[in-house]
């Protein structure tokens, strides 16, 4: 059997269509009809009016921070449980990252410690210039709670929702919460132009600016005239053609995620010492990654245990996010909290949640999973069978 991927780009016939007709059409270069197809389409799918299709999702959160004037000396509040892209668009802007552990009932930006940060510097007269949510494997943050202290603090809000394309909190989705929201189209991601983003705002004269910045920030003259330090990060037609054909399975995708989840769960469910991710009740996640903890003695095996059993079988598992505060390159930066998310690192795995999963590859998933605990001695208790 072929190696199981945790989640691989699920791509088809469409997809190669719309490829080959942008090819044909000579439009091979960062714009043409398919990118701005693809950013109407895009922003319609979010509920937001304007949409900017950028090379990365690193790309569109540096240009977030840059457009919202967050700079040098800067202080951004957001929540260390995340890929470094986060914290490395902070970075980029100049700015400190300023990390707050994660709420154990979402795995999300904790509001409690928040709000505390936020007050002290209130005290202080030192405010933050922004709050970076991050919308972790797919579950919005809490964004009543946190929309709420910011506006109390007078602080911006940007979205991380490099994870959460489909993802909603209450009636509205993912992206439609900051002043400025990110996602992300790289390979492993619910939907895939192999490398891309898309930058989302309500905002028009966001949209625009961040147009021009991608654009090495040219300005409309006949020859080569730049104002300005510019960028060179808008996304290609011929990705964008993909990314076209991608989004029109984005209910199967997300069906299909929700379904490998609910199987999981079903599967587990009674095997002692697993735990999954909770789901908030406020929204409802995209199911982009199945993730779970696993508390050693109730299960007779450690997380580790767990991966290197699925990889002996040629399956792929990943620890969760290594918090940010424990990353060499942000050594020394702020933090506040910090337990919740180390513990869910020590203990937490992503197990094989793409779309094109197989029932018979999920199934030796959930008994290699099993397995592991029988290996240490234990019975494979509590497995659930269809
Ligand atoms: C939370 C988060 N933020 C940002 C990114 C960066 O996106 P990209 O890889 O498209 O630059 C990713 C994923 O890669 C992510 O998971």
């Amino acid at each position: 059997m072929s190696r199981t991927y945790l989640s691989p780009p699920d791509v088809g016939r469409v997809e190669r269509d719309l490829l080959i007709e942008a090819f044909d059409s000579n439009w091979i270069a960062p714009l043409g009809p398919h990118v701005d197809a693809f950013e109407r389409e895009f922003a319609d799918a979010v509920g937001v009016p304007c949409a900017v299709a950028l090379s990365s999702g690193t790309a569109a959160l540096h240009l977030a921070l840059l457009i919202l004037g967050i700079g040098r000396g800067d202080d951004v509040v957001t929540s260390t449980m995340t890929f470094a892209a986060t914290a490395n668009a902070i970075a980029y802007v100049g700015a400190n990252p300023v990390f707050i552990d994660v709420s154990p009932d979402t795995w999300t930006l904790d509001p409690d410690l928040l709000e505390e940060e936020l007050k002290r510097r209130a005290r202080r007269g030192h405010q933050a210039a922004a709050v970076l949510t991050v919308d972790l494997y797919g579950q919005c943050a809490d964004y009543a709670r946190v929309g709420e202290i910011c506006e109390r603090y007078g602080v911006r809000l940007v979205e991380d929702a490099a994870e959460a394309l489909g993802a909603t909190y209450g009636d509205r989705k993912a992206g439609a919460f900051g002043e400025c929201a990110a996602f992300s189209f790289n390979g492993n991601k619910i939907i895939t132009t192999s490398g891309g983003g898309m930058l989302v705002s309500r905002r028009r004269d966001i949209a625009d600016r961040a147009r021009h910045l991608a654009a090495q920030a040219r300005e409309p003259a006949p020859h080569y005239q730049h104002a300005e330090v510019g960028y060179n990060y808008r996304l290609s037609n011929l990705l964008a053609a993909v990314g076209r054909g991608q989004l029109q399975s984005l209910p199967d995708k997300l069906a299909r995620r929700r379904a490998i989840n609910d199987e999981y769960r079903r599967a587990l469910r009674d095997v002692p010492g697993i735990a999954f991710m909770p789901e908030a009740a406020y929204g409802r996640s995209n199911c982009w990654l199945t993730c779970l903890t696993v508390a050693p003695e109730a299960f007779g095996a450690s997380r580790e245990d767990i991966r290197l059993r699925l990889e002996r079988e040629d399956i792929e598992s990943r620890p969760l996010w290594k918090p940010m505060h424990l990353q060499p390159a942000f050594a020394g930066r702020a933090m506040s909290g910090g337990s919740i998310s180390e513990d869910l690192f020590q203990r937490g795995l992503c197990l094989p949640s793409g779309s094109n999963l197989t029932a018979a590859e999920q199934a030796n998933v959930i008994a290699a999973l099993a397995a592991t605990s029988a290996a240490r001695g234990q019975s494979a208790r509590g497995v659930a069978h269809a």
